[in-house]
């Protein structure tokens, strides 16, 4: 498949290494429009792809073109290549808070699809929601989708209401999974481990209890459960969390991300 990015940063570098290294493409079928000379340099010595400062100059390249900008270049990127885009190319973007309404307007282009990942996307360890406008053809919805495999877990969804749901919860769960890991890791360390003792002890646990969770298939209630045991130390701890309110805490941050999302798009 012909790829053609607009944006050479970490979020498009994690889709074209995913795309080469599951040879779904092949380096002279991607080319890269990069504002920094020296990303462009970069991209071209570590992937062997064709980067050009020209936006314009790549998107006739693609047959998929793919929007990895931050969302405050997006009017500026979308205004160079309205007018360009030919009926048999298809614009992916991954944009956060992009709506696919608000891609059609300012690309002045039918076929769209909508993006939302997360940051272990770059490690091929993402969760990844998209969703396609009307105007998307199946075999192009079908391309995207093993592209986007290449990410992490990926799921289609047919109403737009649920990526603001996904970026309150999987798209910003990074931030609250990574802070919720530094009080483990600061925790051991008040009580006397060394810290990288304690980041290992941490991390190895949140990982293992994940995949017990995604593997065993068990009510995570069932698991805590299984870990708590009668007048013992686990449950001394979970009646410090219910105190301190730590799962209403956590409902409220990911509603307070979500209600942020609707305001930003305008809802
Ligand atoms: N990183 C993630 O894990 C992640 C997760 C979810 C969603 N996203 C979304 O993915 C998008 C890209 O994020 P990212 O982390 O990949 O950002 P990034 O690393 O900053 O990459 C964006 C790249 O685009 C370049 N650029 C800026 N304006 C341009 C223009 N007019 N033409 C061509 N290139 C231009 C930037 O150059 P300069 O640095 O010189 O400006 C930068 O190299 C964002 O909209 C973000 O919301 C990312």
């Amino acid at each position: 498949m012909k790829l053609a990015f607009i944006g050479g940063g970490v979020m498009a570098q994690g889709l074209i290494k995913g795309v080469l290294d599951s040879s779904l493409a092949k380096p002279s079928d991607i080319s890269v429009g990069e504002i920094d000379q020296q990303k462009c340099s970069e991209l071209s010595k570590r992937y062997g792809v064709m980067v050009d400062t020209n936006n314009t100059k790549v998107v006739e390249n693609g047959e998929l073109i793919i929007l990895a900008v931050k969302p405050q270049n997006l009017s500026e990127v979308a205004s160079q290549i309205n007018g360009m885009l030919t009926a048999d190319q298809t614009v992916i973007s991954v944009i956060a808070g992009a709506r696919i309404s608000t891609l059609v307007e300012l690309l002045g282009h039918q076929p769209v699809i909508r993006v939302m990942p997360n940051t272990p996307a770059q490690i091929g360890k993402g969760m990844i929601l998209w969703m396609c406008s009307k105007k998307v053809k199946s075999e192009v919805a079908k391309k995207t989708q093993s592209m986007l495999k290449t990410l992490g877990v990926e799921i289609q969804i047919h109403d737009e209401q649920y990526l603001d749901m996904a970026t309150a919860l999987s798209a910003s769960g990074p931030a609250y999974v990574f802070t919720f890991i530094e009080a483990l890791v600061d925790a051991g360390v008040f009580i006397g481990l060394p810290r990288h003792m304690a980041k290992e002890l941490t991390l190895q646990t949140v990982l293992g209890s994940t995949q017990l969770a995604i593997e065993s298939g068990k009510h995570t209630a069932e698991l805590r459960d299984m870990v708590a045991s009668p007048g013992g130390t686990t449950v001394e701890a979970l009646l410090a969390l219910e105190e301190g309110e730590f799962r209403s805490t956590v409902m409220n941050a990911v509603i307070a991300a979500y209600e942020k999302s609707l305001s930003l798009g305008g809802e």
